[in-house]
């Protein structure tokens, strides 16, 4: 109220100062107008009497001249006539002015002499007069007397009081007008909106309307302003989050890595320095069912999801990728940013835009025909166009101009992922050489002759050579892309260090092997859930298989159902006793060889499973959909066997996600030797996806372990997995990182 107020008060006053303005010159001019007339009217009344008053003083005749004053005096405002002889004595006046005689007339001695009128204001009693004289001349000129004619002004007064009365009124009515618009608009533009502000405000800290938008449509400065508390709302938020994770670290300090464990290193390590990561593929998707219009949030089949998403959550930073998804911008806010997971903001994604064209040629055609089949040794021919590098490098640019627009202006770190992303981190380190530069590559690299395939391969080579630290699953990989550099690029290696110097810049290369967080104790999967699987799958009583992955060239899913056909071929007394079920999730389906494949693999589910069908047995169930990470728990956690069989794989997380579910050390694996993931898992039944009668017998051994080697195998890969997990390896990234952060501050500058 007080603030209104004060809006309204110098309103009030700059109005009432020009009214006052106002009225004084409308007074004034009414006032010169009035008395003019005044004048004028007198001068006339004078005038209009002379001849008479010049007769009745040369006949001394007083009858006829009280006759005249009397008679004039009936005049409008006209309070009185005097005629005086030449010895100025008074010869007739107007009789109810009589008193007019008392006064002393200095003026007419002037007027006889000069025999000229006078006009003047006079004081008579308690009002003003306005008196005219005029001279009455005989014919030879002589003075004979004069008449004078006495008007009251204050009719004049009296109407400048009306005109400062209306003024009174007048401003009395604007001042009531402009305090109730002011207070109007004042609620309408300031009040309310921000009311509604601080509503979604403490609800948005809450923790209620997770994903929607500050409620405030306006573009203008308050808008403004509402976009920033925005940003605000969700850096708090989130910040909260950490704070009271942080709270619960110091109260647990565990040997084993975990998400606190990893939060106070990381803070030790980085101190107070953004980290923002940067991925093609968002962690969270909002995607509208075309059927019933239902909005769906699903976490995208992606191991750079899998594995970054829980170190996102320990350290509560800001993920910056492609909005994909058909409703992602309605859950935005003014800055494209949502705090994500849904149900508890731990870390803010920024959301980046794409056009259908820049989605097309960046992520299906550079991306994912061209660097993917070229660094998976598949046999699938890798496709480059010219457009499709230049709407890649526009796309990078695109990204690195959000990184940017993110970073702040001190000490940062820029944790970049895979092949979609080569030239940002030279993007980057032209605007912001100051801040620290990593990319993990979650795909293999393949040798020198091979990448030499790629016409762009300097400018991908130069791209990713702006890194500080490039990180790959394994050594082989690391070694790979050093021979690389060293064979098409001007550049120094150093084998001491393992990194590639170009000038004054050095890049390390080192082998992280990538994992997951381990799910917790508490989440182990209920027997009455795995009934309810069992029995909808008509898994009960059966050995059971299970494969999961992207629908994939590289997976071998095809491979896979042609050694599970093989191996009931050679062992038919598994046939109704053994189910493979393959959980698909369409991806990239855009792309003529993902759209081939998908009715390859159907059309080999279809075959193998009439084949060996009987009754309403078939070995091979197919889920060919997307499955959330809590639908395909139960599928782990009943699996007997856990087949993965890619053809080529950076690392392979669904075999570490296998191990992790087996809580209770039973299950056997089978992966593929041409995994990252083999050179840990040693366990593991090794198999050669290609090598069918091998892949086969694989399956049989498997099925036939016992309890015991089951239970042996199992606990070292668990042992692994918990020691191994996510956490630890992003505490060695980070560790990296702060060393090549304080190699930097130790630079002695240029
Ligand atoms: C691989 C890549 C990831 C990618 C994932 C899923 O794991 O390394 O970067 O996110 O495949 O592929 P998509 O194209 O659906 O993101």
């Amino acid at each position: 109220m007080r603030r209104i107020f004060f809006f309204i008060l110098p309103i009030l006053i700059i109005v009432a100062a020009g009214f006052v303005v106002f009225g004084m010159v409308q007074a004034r001019t009414d006032e010169d107008k009035l008395m003019d007339e005044l004048k004028r009217k007198a001068k006339a009344v004078a005038e209009s009497m002379e001849l008479s008053v010049q007769a009745v003083l040369e006949m001394h005749n007083s009858r006829n001249a009280n006759y005249l004053v009397e008679k004039f005096q009936t005049r409008d405002r006209l309070q009185g006539c005097v005629i005086y002889d030449a010895e100025s004595k008074i010869v007739a006046i107007t009789e109810r002015f009589a008193d007019w005689k008392d006064k002393p007339k200095p003026y007419l001695e002037a007027v006889f002499r000069d025999k000229i009128p006078f006009s003047g204001i006079e004081k008579f009693k308690d009002y003003t007069v306005y008196s005219y004289v005029l001279p009455v001349l005989r014919e030879d000129g002589s003075a004979l007397g004069s008449v004078e004619i006495i008007y009251d002004t204050s009719y004049v007064l009296g109407r400048l009081g009306e005109i400062w009365k209306g003024i009174s009124v007048t401003l009395i009515v604007l001042f009531i007008l402009i305090i109730l618009a002011s207070v109007i608009v004042l609620r309408q533009m300031f009040l309310l909106p921000v009311l509604r502000l601080t509503d979604w405000f403490k609800g948005f800290l809450r923790g209620e309307e997770a994903h929607h938008r500050h409620p405030l449509t306006d573009k203008d400065e308050l808008g403004k302003l509402a976009n920033e508390v925005e940003q605000v709302a969700l850096s708090l938020r989130v910040a909260r989050r950490a704070i009271v994770e942080d709270a619960q670290t110091q109260l647990n300090k565990e040997e084993v890595w975990t998400e606190n464990k990893l939060r106070s290193f990381i803070q030790a390590k980085l101190g107070t320095s953004t980290m923002l990561v940067v991925s093609n593929r968002e962690p969270y998707m909002h995607m509208a069912d075309d059927a019933t219009g239902k909005i769906l949030c699903i976490r995208p089949a992606s191991g750079v999801v899998t594995a970054i998403g829980p170190i996102l959550r320990a350290l509560g930073g800001t993920w910056i990728a492609h909005g994909a998804g058909n409703a992602d911008r309605k859950f935005v806010n003014s800055k494209d940013k949502i705090g994500v997971p849904p149900e508890d903001n731990r870390y803010i994604l920024r959301r980046v835009w794409l056009t259908k064209d820049e989605e097309e040629e960046y992520y299906y055609g550079f991306s994912n025909e061209g660097l993917w089949p070229l660094c998976h040794i598949t046999h699938t021919r890798p496709i480059f166009s010219e457009k499709d590098w230049d709407t890649y490098q526009k796309v990078n640019q695109k990204f690195a101009d959000a990184v940017i627009e993110e970073l702040p202006s001190g000490p940062a770190f820029v944790f970049i992922q895979d092949y979609h992303f080569t030239l940002l981190p030279a993007m980057i380190k032209a605007k912001r050489p100051d801040v620290v530069v990593a990319l993990f590559w979650h795909i293999p690299w393949p040798n020198p002759e091979v990448f030499s395939v790629c016409p762009y391969q300097k400018q991908i080579l130069n791209g990713m050579l702006a890194c500080d630290l490039i990180g790959f699953h394994v050594q082989y990989h690391c070694n790979n892309f050093l021979e690389t550099a060293n064979r098409l690029l001007e550049c120094r290696l150093n084998t001491e260090k393992f990194s590639i110097v170009r000038g004054a810049h050095e890049t390390l290369v080192r082998a992280f092997p990538i994992s997951i967080a381990l799910p917790s104790p508490e989440d182990v999967i209920l027997e009455k859930e795995l009934a309810k699987v069992r029995k909808e799958h008509k898994l009960e009583g059966k050995i059971v298989a299970v494969g999961v992955d992207r629908i994939d060239y590289t997976k071998g899913i095809g491979e896979r159902i042609l050694a599970v056909d093989r191996f009931l071929e050679k062992n038919p007394e598994y046939k109704k006793k053994f189910v493979f079920v393959q959980i698909g999730a369409p991806s990239r389906t855009h792309i003529k060889r993902y759209h081939d494949l998908g009715g390859e693999i159907d059309e080999l589910v279809e075959k193998v499973n009439w084949k060996h069908s009987d009754g309403d047995y078939k070995p091979i169930i197919y889920i060919k959909r997307h499955l959330s990470t809590e639908e395909i728990a139960p599928f782990y956690a009943l699996a007997d066997i856990c087949i993965v069989s890619s053809l080529h794989d950076g690392m392979n997380l669904v075999a570490k996600e296998y191990v992790a579910a087996k809580q209770d050390e039973t299950g056997v694996l089978l992966l593929s030797c041409f995994t990252g993931a083999i050179r840990e898992f040693t366990e593991a039944i090794s198999i050669n996806p290609y090598a069918t009668e091998e892949f086969a017998d694989a399956i049989r051994m498997a099925v036939t372990m016992s309890p015991e080697e089951q239970r042996r195998r199992m606990a070292a890969m668990r042992k692994i997995v918990q020691e191994n997990n996510v956490y630890r390896w992003a505490g060695s990234i980070v560790s990296e990182l702060s060393g090549i952060r304080n190699r930097d501050h130790e630079k002695p500058s240029a």
